[in-house]
């Protein structure tokens, strides 16, 4: 099956470097992917897949159904939107949408899971149970995932499949990780209520950006001293402001700021754990406070046994050589994870470095490709989905 799966992907190669192109140069903001979603379905009805279009509000899903004689249907989940970056990177097919580029990839990601329905379209006969591929919208905003779960998108789904670009692995490598891939990134935000004055005279005021400084420094020093070191946390503020003038005592703060974590009973602790640290700082010195925590998305955490589906396929198709075992996970965050809350899934990076050339990261305005890397990604879904059936 892997080298018929590899001579189809071979051959489709041409195409679906077209695709990856087409979508390229017509990026299309989070939430506002109808042409991208249109030409999506498009692509999947062209290969005899069912379609369901407007999933998720922008989203598509197409689904294969195999012989049926596996009653389980796994998923591949690939997002589709761009970001508002004016590209800069000089190519034939760069954005024709001024202030809109696809520098995450994501592009390469719609462009696998059409390359692999188009693939496994091809082996229906064979293929034991259903496909079912969602294409995302809004993933830069984390909120397209949780649009088509509350859609019903993964209803009966029992595993699920995801992929995301990283440069900084050579083009035809696979990097796989067990357990955490990405961290949980949540939203906080904190006022303190002291009391103005005049700037010569502070012990007749409540110096609220005083005691702001106290409650930044208290959390971070409450990181290092009260949590496990093993499971880390980190609360970035990236935002404050407060008082009107020099020698004006300020009566109020408010920050706010990103809390990340990889650990799933950190992250549970963390809301009352920081309001308790600013509520204690602030009494102390007599503001009153409120904090604001909002969850965002949950950690990716790769399931065992999909993530060992992936690691022998992958090896089997591509040689030791070509597979990474990442040691870190990235702090960074993916709303991959908000399928995971329902259903067990495995997200993998698929390397997309130049060889020996200059990569930029992620979201830069210079951001590219190695297009080689789409083959490595179709062949690699396609045949650990096709092993997915045979465990
Ligand atoms: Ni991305």
């Amino acid at each position: 099956m892997l080298n018929e799966i590899k001579k189809l992907a071979e051959k489709l190669t041409p195409r679906l470097i077209e695709i990856r192109r087409h979508l390229h140069a017509h990026p299309e903001l989070s939430g506002q992917e109808h042409q991208t979603s249109a030409y999506v379905a498009g692509v999947l009805s062209s290969c005899g897949l069912n379609v369901l279009e407007a999933v998720g509000k922008t989203g598509v899903i197409g689904e294969l159904v195999g012989t049926n004689q596996d009653q389980r249907i796994l998923a591949i989940r690939t997002d589709m939107d761009a970001l508002p970056i004016q590209e800069n990177a000089q190519i034939k097919f760069a954005s024709q949408n001024p202030g809109v580029m696809h520098a995450c990839g994501h592009d390469v990601h719609t462009t696998l899971g059409l390359g692999t329905a188009m693939i496994l379209s091809q082996l229906t006969d064979t293929l034991p149970g259903t496909m079912r591929f969602l294409f995302q919208p809004a993933e830069e905003i984390a909120q397209g995932a949780k649009w088509m779960v509350a859609d019903g998108a993964i209803n009966n789904v029992n595993a699920i499949y995801g992929v995301h670009v990283f440069p900084s692995i050579s083009a035809k490598t696979v990097g796989i990780r067990y357990g955490a891939l990405t961290a949980s990134a949540d939203d906080l935000e904190i006022i303190i209520q002291g009391e103005s004055g005049h700037g010569a005279r502070p012990h007749q005021a409540i110096d609220a950006i005083w005691i702001a400084a106290q409650v930044i420094t208290g959390l971070q020093q409450a990181i290092s001293r009260t949590q496990n070191p093993l499971h880390p946390i980190v609360l970035s503020i990236g935002k404050i402001e407060g008082g009107r003038a020099a020698n004006v005592i300020a009566d109020q703060v408010r920050m706010t700021g990103t809390v990340r974590s990889l650990h799933l009973e950190s992250h549970a602790q963390l809301p009352a754990w920081i309001a308790n640290i600013v509520e204690g700082i602030c009494q102390t010195y007599g503001a009153k406070c409120q904090v604001n925590y909002q969850r965002g998305v949950p950690s990716v955490q790769n399931d065992y046994e999909l993530t060992k589906i992936l690691e022998s396929s992958s090896r089997e198709a591509w040689g030791d050589g070509l597979i990474e075992i990442i040691a870190d996970p990235s702090l960074g965050a993916e709303d991959f994870s908000v399928y995971l809350d329902d259903i067990p899934g495995c997200m993998f990076r698929l390397g997309v470095g130049k060889i020996n050339g200059k990569n930029y990261p992620l979201h830069h305005p210079n951001f590219e490709v190695d297009e080689s890397a789409i083959f490595t990604g179709v062949v690699t879904l396609a045949y650990a989905s096709w092993q997915y059936y045979q465990a």
